[in-house]
């Protein structure tokens, strides 16, 4: 079953540029792997994560993720049986880190609203992002 995993998170301490880079290598390379696809954005010392995939492989990725050390107030937005809405973004999964990378990202979930209503969920939040 296809699933999708949407949360938000607060860095434990300031996370130095290493130690990001670190995280998104990491993080790419498994997803990767694994055949998961979503997004990872970083702004303001906050996580926002979409994770979708084999139901199995993402709820335990999210039992581990959740018990990172790295950061805080894991806080679940949605689960739900969803069709892929990312695997035609970019790599599959990417990293986001900056304003016109969310810009870009906003731009993309709009044009696929039709498709999947993740799509239309996930491009109000990030829109709050931009926002702020
Ligand atoms: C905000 C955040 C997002 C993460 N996202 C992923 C992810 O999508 N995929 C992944 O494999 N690890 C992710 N990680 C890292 C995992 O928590 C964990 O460190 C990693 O899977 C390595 O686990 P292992 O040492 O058991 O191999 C994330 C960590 C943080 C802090």
């Amino acid at each position: 079953m296809m699933y999708s995993i949407c949360y938000v998170s607060d860095e434990l301490k300031e996370l130095k540029k290493e130690d990001l880079i670190l995280l998104y290598e990491q993080t790419v390379q498994n997803n990767n792997k694994e055949q998961i696809t979503g997004v990872l954005i970083h702004k303001d010392g906050s996580f926002f994560q979409v994770l979708e995939g084999d139901k199995n492989v993402i709820t335990t990725l999210f039992k581990k993720i959740k018990k990172d050390r790295r950061h805080k107030n894991v806080i679940t937005l949605f689960t739900r049986e969803s069709i892929r809405v990312f695997e035609n973004y970019q790599t599959g999964f990417s990293i986001v880190h900056d304003y016109n990378g969310l810009e870009s990202l906003r731009v993309f979930l709009a044009d696929n609203r039709a498709i999947s209503t993740t799509s239309a969920c996930v491009e109000s939040i990030i829109k709050t992002f931009l926002k702020a």
